[in-house]
């Protein structure tokens, strides 16, 4: 039996990477750290409740005491370090957090590795998980980002997540810590918190509330479901060569607007099919025999909005035999039946702190 610690686990990707995991490796002790910030639900590994080699833990990755006494209580093969703070605009009106945890965490992560596993770092792997937005952006026909792009990030996001690439790697070429990196293009799917743009569109498009779009909505993601994304971390975690950097990504461009449109028109067609969810979701536009398309609305841009990201994930590839397999219409259709069915999920997130970050962030209460 293995032992696996993964940070952020109660978050967007780190849930569905754990969900993953249990079902490739039955067997293995999961130890899941997550500090349980706004972003964190604890109740997304509820079917895990049961699992006698499951454990949470609440706290904080920057707590070096905490990560000591985990590493030699558990004995960890593997490290996969999900837990960060992730929103660009929340990193544009503040950026301390950002800095505190996805730096200064990372550090102590790695520290925590590489002394625990001094005497026997054979077999181990610590898998750091970053972003596309570390290379910066890119013109409407430059070639997509390979591992080699120089770093050239924009936001203190994307900064403070360059920081802790650097670390990552410096902790490999140092002290001979094995150590993986992956840099993945945006993600969607279930368990999205809803600032993000996709669960977004669609509790606000369900509730007849403004689609807020920065800018001309001209600005290009490489989508990827998480899914896809958990499926190709598990490969570089086992399969990976150490040091070694992979990029991720879906293939999958599309500007803003066509993605909002996109979620719009599934939305729609969802509605008209079932009466029952025209009596649920009674604001909704298609509710009323309107378009969800009528709510989009433009707004000032972000600062610095990154024009367009694009991955090339060959290498992945070539070296693992790694390619996405969702394409992009049908894991958004089964992003928006997620949503749709999961009203438990995100009805208490609409709430408090939440709603009033929104109403900062737009000004009303999107
Ligand atoms: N979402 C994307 O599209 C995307 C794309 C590429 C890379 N990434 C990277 O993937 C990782 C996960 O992203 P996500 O979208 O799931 O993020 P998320 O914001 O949904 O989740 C982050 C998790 O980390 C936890 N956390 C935050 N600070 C912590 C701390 N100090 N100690 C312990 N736990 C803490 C939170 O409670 C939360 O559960 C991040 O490193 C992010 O940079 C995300």
């Amino acid at each position: 039996m293995s032992s696996i610690l993964i940070t952020g686990g109660a978050g967007f990707i780190g849930t569905n990477s754990v969900l993953h995991w249990r079902k490739l490796q039955p067997l293995d002790r999961i130890v899941v750290l997550d500090a349980l910030t706004y972003a964190g639900n604890r109740s997304n590994l509820d079917a895990l409740a049961v699992d006698p080699a499951f454990t949470f833990v609440h706290g904080d990755i920057c707590d070096g005491g905490l990560l000591k006494g985990l590493f030699e209580r558990y004995d960890f093969q593997r490290v996969v370090h999900f837990a960060a703070e992730s929103h660009v605009d929340r990193s544009i009106v503040s950026s301390e957090a950002f800095v505190r945890t996805n730096v200064l965490g990372t550090h102590a992560l790695l520290e925590a590795a590489r002394t625990a596993w001094r005497a026997s770092p054979e077999g181990r792997r610590f898998h750091h998980i970053s972003t596309d937005e570390v290379y910066g952006s890119l013109g409407p026909d430059d070639a997509p980002f390979t591992e080699t792009t120089r770093y050239d990030p924009k936001s203190p996001y994307a900064a403070s997540k360059a920081g802790s690439d650097f670390l990552a790697r410096s902790y490999a070429h140092t002290y001979g810590l094995p150590v993986t990196i992956s840099n993945c293009s945006n993600n969607y799917g279930p368990y999205q918190f809803p600032e993000k743009l996709v669960p977004l569109v669609i509790l606000n498009a369900l509730m007849g509330k403004p689609l807020p779009i920065y800018g001309d909505g001209m600005n290009v993601r490489d989508w990827l479901h998480v899914e896809d994304h958990c499926a190709a971390i598990a490969l570089v975690v086992e399969k990976g060569r150490d040091g070694e950097t992979y990029n991720i990504g879906g293939g999958q461009e599309m500007p803003n607007i066509e993605l909002v449109g996109l979620l719009c028109d599934t939305i729609d067609a969802r509605i008209v099919a079932d009466p029952a969810l025209a009596t649920k979701f009674k604001d909704c536009p298609a509710s009323n025999g309107r378009r969800c398309r009528d709510l989009m609305t433009f707004v000032p841009d972000r600062p610095g909005h990154d024009r367009r990201y694009a991955i090339c994930a060959d290498k992945l590839f070539n070296e693992l035999g790694f390619r996405a397999r969702i394409s992009l219409a049908d894991g958004m259709a089964r992003t928006v039946d997620w949503y749709i069915g999961g009203e438990a999920w995100w009805q208490p997130i609409q709430s408090g702190a939440y709603r009033d970050w929104m109403k900062q962030q737009y000004g009303t209460a999107h």
